[in-house]
């Protein structure tokens, strides 16, 4: 098979926000036209809303936000900010998880969640990545497969899990 073009670490981390943001266009699409109808199909979007955001945030957390904080110590004050989003994000996905049905409750969640990670990804798109494209000490392709990897191993875990 091809080898398909490595993403950066960037390319990789916006292609995860992007894959996210269709799963929340979604949900809200199907919680405005069919709320009845599409329960089911809301909860299974929520899950894989919550479980796509727990990785990402915990790959950001434990490799790509560590690495800039070293090769920019002037981007320290945003990824202070930037983990500061990622709780509030984590205490709306517990919530989502506990409530497990879909209905009134949770559409509004998902809607705060998806505000909140709307705005959490504009800062890292605006500030952090330009600051770690700037960075001489970031090899972001290095970045970029070590992401991969970890992100691999943190779906398989969970996939284990499950069932
Ligand atoms: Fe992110
Ligand atoms: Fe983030």
């Amino acid at each position: 098979m091809p080898q398909l073009a490595q993403k950066d670490a960037c390319e990789l981390l916006d292609a995860d926000h992007l894959a996210v943001k269709h799963l929340f266009v979604e949900y809200a699409r199907l919680a405005k036209a069919m709320p009845a109808e599409s329960t089911a199909d809301r909860e299974a979007l929520a899950r894989k809303i919550c479980d796509e955001l727990t990785v990402h945030t915990q790959i950001e957390e434990d490799i790509f936000y560590p690495a800039l904080r070293q090769a920019a110590p002037d981007a320290g004050d945003v990824i202070d900010e930037g983990i500061e989003e990622h709780h509030e994000a984590k205490v709306l996905i517990s919530q989502i998880r506990e409530l497990g049905t879909a209905g009134a409750e949770m559409d509004k969640l998902v809607a705060e969640l998806a505000r909140a990670v709307e705005h959490h990804v504009k800062e890292e798109r605006d500030e952090l990545f330009p600051k770690a494209k700037a960075a001489p000490g970031m090899d972001l392709m290095s970045l970029g497969e070590q992401l991969r990897d970890r992100q691999r191993e943190l779906e398989a875990a969970a996939s284990s899990t499950d069932a």
